[in-house]
């Protein structure tokens, strides 16, 4: 049987509940190969993005090098953070230990540039919180965006509703110049965003089968109660579970074909009064043979076991 070589990432987070969850999966995955970790702000400030990024990592005794990154958008001032969803800490509040664990030296955006260039077209980028550090790395290096293999992008919303507003998913949202950008860069990308996301569910009932042996058991649980507890609160139809977005694009990272995807131009509203943050994703001509390809259905049975096995639900 030949061996297939685990796939080489970059993991860009902004470590939040479900980010956490997306650390456990690539960590623990071995289809995937972690090169580094870039972190950025988002569900909390970057300083602690970055502190539950090395809390994570430490936990799961992983010594893959993890880079601060940007602490506001490109041109915009940052909103702040969302403790109502993700906790002060950006870990639902639940109690954390000490870290040890330091930062590498380097900034992200450095990272990903020289990363990217010392491995020309062998490089996947999956993104899982605000563009800005990529978009900072092409803006750097503008003959970047030829040598990435592809970039795996939990944002947008392409036929669904926003979750910040009508028509804006957070990620995107969040620093919508830099998501145009990225977009517009010929990068191979897959969107993962709200239409597969919110397929994939984590339910209030899995939590109490995390392996109780696992190092990040005790931490998972009380922060996931926590941001579940917030989905309900949002919404009085909602049964008791989360959805897994950040996880999800790093499954798309091990499997593809988890998804089904469409290729349509998109763009990035960054002018629109009602629209700002919004994915436009044309699909009035049908399918085009470049652009985006945009995740439209998942194969939820398939994901939810593979994300079972690799985080340890029993
Ligand atoms: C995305 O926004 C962040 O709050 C989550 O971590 C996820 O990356 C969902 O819209
Ligand atoms: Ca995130």
């Amino acid at each position: 049987m030949p061996t297939v070589s685990p796939r080489p990432i970059i993991l860009d987070v902004d470590t939040g509940v479900d980010d956490a969850w997306a650390l456990v999966y690539a960590l623990r995955s071995p289809a995937l190969k972690v090169l580094g970790i870039t972190t950025g702000y988002g569900n909390a400030d970057v300083d602690t993005t970055t502190r539950n990024t090395l809390l994570l990592a430490e936990l799961l005794g992983s010594e893959v090098p993890i880079y601060r990154g940007s602490a506001e958008p490109l041109f915009r001032a940052w909103s702040g953070p969302v403790p109502q969803i993700h906790g002060v800490n950006g870990l639902g509040d639940a109690p954390l230990p000490l870290v040890t664990r330091q930062t590498a030296d380097s900034d992200a955006v450095q990272y990903i540039r020289d990363t990217i260039r010392a491995n020309p077209g062998q490089v996947t980028l999956v993104t899982v919180a605000r563009l800005t550090n990529v978009a900072r790395a092409l803006l750097y290096d503008p003959g970047l965006a030829a040598h990435i293999d592809r970039i795996i992008c939990m944002g947008g919303a392409a036929f669904c509703p926003g979750n910040v507003t009508p028509t804006a998913e957070a990620n995107i949202w969040g620093d919508p110049e830099a998501a145009d950008l990225v977009f517009r860069s010929g990068i191979p990308l897959t969107m993962v965003g709200l239409d597969v996301t919110h397929q994939g569910r984590l339910y209030q009932r899995d939590l109490a089968q995390l392996d109780p042996a696992l190092p990040y058991t005790e931490l998972l649980r009380r922060a996931t109660d926590f941001y579940i507890e917030a989905y309900i609160k949002e919404d009085p139809r909602n049964d008791g579970w989360c959805p897994l977005h950040d996880p999800l694009a790093v499954a798309v990272a091990e499997d593809p074909t988890l998804v089904r995807t469409e290729r349509y131009p998109v763009r990035v509203e960054h002018t629109g009064v009602w629209t700002d943050g919004m994915t436009v994703v044309d699909a009035r001509w049908g399918q085009t043979p470049t652009g985006v390809d945009v995740a439209l259905d998942l194969d939820v049975d398939r994901f939810l076991a593979l994300f079972r096995t690799r985080v340890g639900l029993l």
